[in-house]
């Protein structure tokens, strides 16, 4: 997948899309070498890099940084960055600076959290000629009105009001949208009514693709394993052996050995 105009291709053809988040370049590179379709520059990466609560702590330098980083890693997938916790909320003027500096830093596309009060500003980046991503569901910049992380749609009034909000971004011309911790058959029928793509996490199977943050797919932090996120290695076991393994060595004066000495 090479453009934005895939995604819609690949929802046609029934190709089911795999996005990865991932925040610095050896880590894209390492994507890119792989058959995942996108990368995501997903604000979770002031959790997952740099330790913050929430992503409300996420900002437009970090995100910048970070979305400058993976391009240089993946210089030919698509890569979508989030907009941080309310860039899109302060007008569209200032929404569609934040866009830039992010398009700018090499995002193909940007990301945003929810649409209902701020259609204008997703018509107005689109007709600006940035590609927007919809997020729905369990949007994380809300977590404080959420009331936490949780399940998103389950009952009638919520799972009306997503499947309009899901409406609303294809009519204001979103090319795809995240849906985020919402029940299966909800998602399936939303994934359903659209013919733009919906890229799961926590939302079943029923969805047009699926997305994980790298960390996790990676097993790399032990005290964070949701139920949706399948770890595919054991990385929090394998680096803690890794790095005691070489404190080992170091003390047993066995590192560094003749061949690892230059002359
Ligand atoms: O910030 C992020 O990583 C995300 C994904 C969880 C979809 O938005």
């Amino acid at each position: 997948m090479k453009t934005i105009l895939d995604f819609s291709r690949a929802k046609r053809e029934q190709h089911p899309i795999v996005m990865i988040a991932c925040y610095d370049a050896q880590m894209a590179q390492l994507v890119a070498e792989t058959e995942a379709d996108a990368i995501l520059v997903g604000d979770s990466v002031a959790m997952v890099v740099h330790g913050f609560p929430s992503t409300i702590n996420a900002t437009l330098d970090m995100m910048c940084a970070h979305v400058a980083a993976v391009r240089r890693g993946a210089t030919n997938l698509v890569v979508v960055a989030d907009m941080p916790f309310l860039t899109f909320r302060r007008g569209k003027h200032a929404a569609v600076e934040a866009a830039g500096a992010l398009m700018q830093a090499g995002a193909s596309a940007v990301k945003l959290e929810g649409v209902t009060g701020h259609e204008d500003v997703v018509a107005h980046l689109v007709g600006s000629g940035i590609p927007v991503m919809g997020h729905l569901g369990l949007t994380p910049q809300s977590v404080h009105q959420l009331g936490g992380y949780r399940l998103q749609g389950r009952t009638p009034t919520e799972a009306e009001r997503l499947r309009t909000e899901a409406s609303s971004l294809e009519q204001l011309g979103a090319f795809g949208f995240v849906l985020e911790c919402v029940p299966e058959a909800l998602a399936a029928a939303i994934t359903e009514e659209r013919s733009i793509p919906s890229i799961g996490i926590g939302a079943g199977a029923g969805t047009a693709g699926q997305v994980l943050v790298l960390n996790d797919l990676l097993g790399l932090d032990a005290r964070f394993q949701p139920r949706f996120a399948r770890r595919y290695l054991d990385g929090h076991a394998l680096v803690r052996e890794a790095v005691s393994n070489f404190a080992r060595d170091v003390r047993g004066a066995k590192f560094p050995a003749r061949e690892e000495v230059l002359a």
